[in-house]
Order: C-alpha cells, then structure tokens, then sequence
C-alpha cells in the first residue's frame, strides 16, 4: 500500500520505483492513495491510468478526490479503478469499497479535524455486517488527519481485516505492527513526493502561509530528492489475516 503520491514528482517516481518493488518483492496487488495524483488537488483519468500502468491495482482517496471534475465524472464506472471515501454522503458519485479482486479493498474518511462525514465507524461495520468481502482478504485505507481516530479504527477493526492503515497526513510513522487479532496497523503510510518540501509542496509558499497568515497557491515539489514511502503486507490465504507488515520506503533522485 503506497502513501499519497503528490504530483507529477510523486508519479515520476512511482513510475521509477513501483515496477521494480513489484518484481523483486513479488507483490500481488498493490493499492496507491491518488488524492493528490493531479498537481497535487485531486486525480484525473491519465494521472490514474499512468499509476495503474505503473504496478496499481486500485487506487484510494480522499478529501481532495472532488478537485478536479474529470475524474469525478468517471467515479460512476465500475471499471475506473478509484475509490473514493465510503462514508462521504451516499447522494455523492462513486463507491468506497471494491471487491472484484483478489484483495477486498475499503477506503474511509476521518471526522476529526477533516469534515462532517458520516461516521467512518458504522459505515465499515454496515460493510462487514452483510458479508462483504468475507472470502478475500480485506484491506482499509483510513484517510484521516488524527493519530488517535486511526488508532482506534485499528482496535475496531482488529480481527475482522487483514489490514487498516492510515493515510492524509503524508507523514509516514514507525508503528507497523500486526494487532493480536491478525490485523496489520499502521497509522500512517506517509506519502510519494518531494523531500525537501512541507508535505510534498514548496517549502516557500506552505512557510508563508504559516508566517503571514495569507492562503498562497501551493505548488508540488517536482525535482530533486523524493520520498516513496509504503508498506508491504503479507496475508494467510486460509485465514485472511496478516502474517506480517513492514516498511519499504525509497529515496530517489529526479
Ligand atoms: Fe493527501
Ligand atoms: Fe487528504
């Protein structure tokens, strides 16, 4: 599962990174977080289908998925592979979980410091309640800003999914770990994009808006170092828990 990938910097370095990772680790599916795949706000239909190109199988979002209309769009058609929060309010395009695969996949929002949504809590429980997934393992993307709501969504979901990792923050944590009942737990996945940068963006303009306290135009980092970060899952077939999870994070040089 690979962080939000920023801009075409963080897509440069999928393209540079992803491929090789799926032959040599023997990946079986992969899932990438596209919120920010298009300049940084947002995804559209080349920037998802360059990534699928890339190694993606699905790709997950989140409070930026509404950026950019041509994406959006095509959330409608079951064969454009993007996710977007299941708990945003049904009377929105698009779906939040997919099961056509071989790995069940659920993409949440938090409410914490992010937006008035539904609760993310009972959206998954209403998922799980019925069935959905049951045969597959089932993995969760929880895009939300609060340490504590992920930590707790892991509890909640401990035992019941292979796996629930956060993301948003773009800040990747050192917490992997497989929770006692076999679900693999990470409160951040981090994200693709520039590493001298706030958050995959300029430095200068995400620094004054902190200091002058005006709103300026941010711009992704597009050369220099970049950061992929992720995290590798291992699940049991028979079980469809997590055996393991670990880090795999890269640093190259565009
Ligand atoms: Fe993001
Ligand atoms: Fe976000």
């Amino acid at each position: 599962m690979v962080g939000d990938v920023v801009g075409s910097g963080g897509r440069r370095t999928v393209k540079k990174v992803l491929p090789k990772l799926r032959h040599d680790l023997g990946l079986d599916f992969v899932v990438l977080q596209g919120e920010n795949l298009a300049g940084g706000f947002g995804l559209t239909t080349d920037t998802v289908y360059e990534m699928v190109e890339a190694g993606a199988n699905i790709i997950t979002s989140g409070n930026h998925v509404w950026d950019k209309k041509d994406a959006v769009r095509k959330l409608d058609d079951p064969n454009f592979p993007v996710l977007r929060p299941l708990n945003y309010p049904a009377e929105n395009p698009g779906r939040g979980a997919n099961a056509d695969g071989p790995v069940a996949v659920v993409n949440l929002i938090g409410r914490v410091w992010v937006g008035e949504f539904d609760s993310p809590f009972a959206a998954i429980d209403d998922l799980l309640a019925g069935g959905w997934g049951r045969s597959k393992p089932i993995v969760v993307d929880l895009h939300a800003e609060a340490t504590s709501e992920k930590v707790a969504m892991g509890w909640h979901l401990d035992g019941r999914v292979a796996a629930l990792v956060g993301t948003h923050t773009h800040v990747a944590t050192a917490d992997c770990r497989v929770l006692p009942g076999g679900t693999a737990y990470v409160t951040d996945l981090g994200m693709v994009g520039g590493t001298e940068s706030v958050i995959g963006m300029h430095t200068e303009e995400a620094l004054a808006r902190f200091l002058t306290g005006v709103g300026h135009r941010f711009r992704p980092v597009e050369t220099g170092p970049m950061r992929f970060n992720s995290v590798m899952i291992e699940t049991d077939d028979s079980t469809g828990r997590a055996v393991s999870i670990e880090r795999v994070d890269r640093e190259v040089m565009l």
